[in-house]
């Protein structure tokens, strides 16, 4: 935790210092975002999720991450480039205004060449550890029933699927409609520790209390 902490407050807002995040694959660097990321995370959104959603999807994706959350939450995302400084992954988070006790993932990418190499996990450490810098106990976050990867990923990440209105074909809580006609949402929730333990998979390990709702 003090390497990440340490690691947190060398990476500068305005994104100019970007280090070799302890458990990132070797080359890759993070550093936070500047509004100047904001074309490329667009074409991100657009191609990363394997065309979830088709055009339309695309298109949502696109208009959920507006530049505002490189000019007002810079200092809670993240950015992680290969030595080229082509980008690799993303996240985009903020810290709650409403519930002092919260922090909020909204968007996390790995470019699909990089997945299941321990980035996202590492998206997710540094997040925990600048929320947690900032006293914050409980980290929440949103994705879509046919997202099958980020479900999987958000349980072995630790996060619980909070009750829906509906369960849905895999046994997954769906609250219909969330953000709109339509637009079904999963509802993620995680504790935050004071102590060390935000490895991957942490909560959700072998021994670990399985999540409500199982697919
Ligand atoms: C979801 C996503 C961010 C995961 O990033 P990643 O870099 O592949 O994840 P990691 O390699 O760090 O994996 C972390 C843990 O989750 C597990 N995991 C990741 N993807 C998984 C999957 N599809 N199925 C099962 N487990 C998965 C890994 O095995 C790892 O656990 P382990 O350390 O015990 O092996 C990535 O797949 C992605 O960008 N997907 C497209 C965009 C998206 O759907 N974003 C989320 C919604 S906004």
């Amino acid at each position: 935790m003090d390497d990440e902490r340490t690691a947190v407050a060398r990476t500068t807002v305005d994104g100019r210092d970007a280090d070799a995040g302890a458990g990132l694959p070797g080359g890759l660097l993070v550093r936070h975002p500047v509004p100047e990321d904001h074309g490329r995370l667009q074409v991100a959104l657009a191609d990363w999720w394997g065309g979830l959603g088709g055009e339309a999807g695309a298109l949502q994706r696109q208009l959920l991450v507006p530049r505002l959350f490189l000019q007002h939450f810079a200092g809670t995302s993240f950015l992680v480039e290969r030595p080229d400084h082509t980008l690799h992954a993303f996240l985009i988070g903020f810290l709650s205004q409403t519930d002092s006790r919260t922090a909020y993932i909204h968007f996390v990418g790995v470019c699909p060449d990089g997945k299941r190499a321990g980035v996202g996990g590492f998206l997710y450490r540094r997040f925990f550890a600048a929320a947690r810098a900032a006293g914050r106990t409980r980290i929440r976050c949103i994705t879509s029933p046919n997202n099958r990867d980020s479900l999987a990923y958000h349980r072995r990440m630790g996060f619980r699927l909070e009750p829906g209105d509906r369960i849905d074909e895999h046994g997954v809580p769906v609250h219909r409609d969330y953000d709109g006609p339509g637009l079904d949402r999963v509802s993620f929730v995680r504790d935050l520790p004071a102590g060390p333990g935000d490895g991957p998979g942490a909560g959700a390990g072998p021994g670990a209390t399985p999540p409500a709702a199982a697919p």
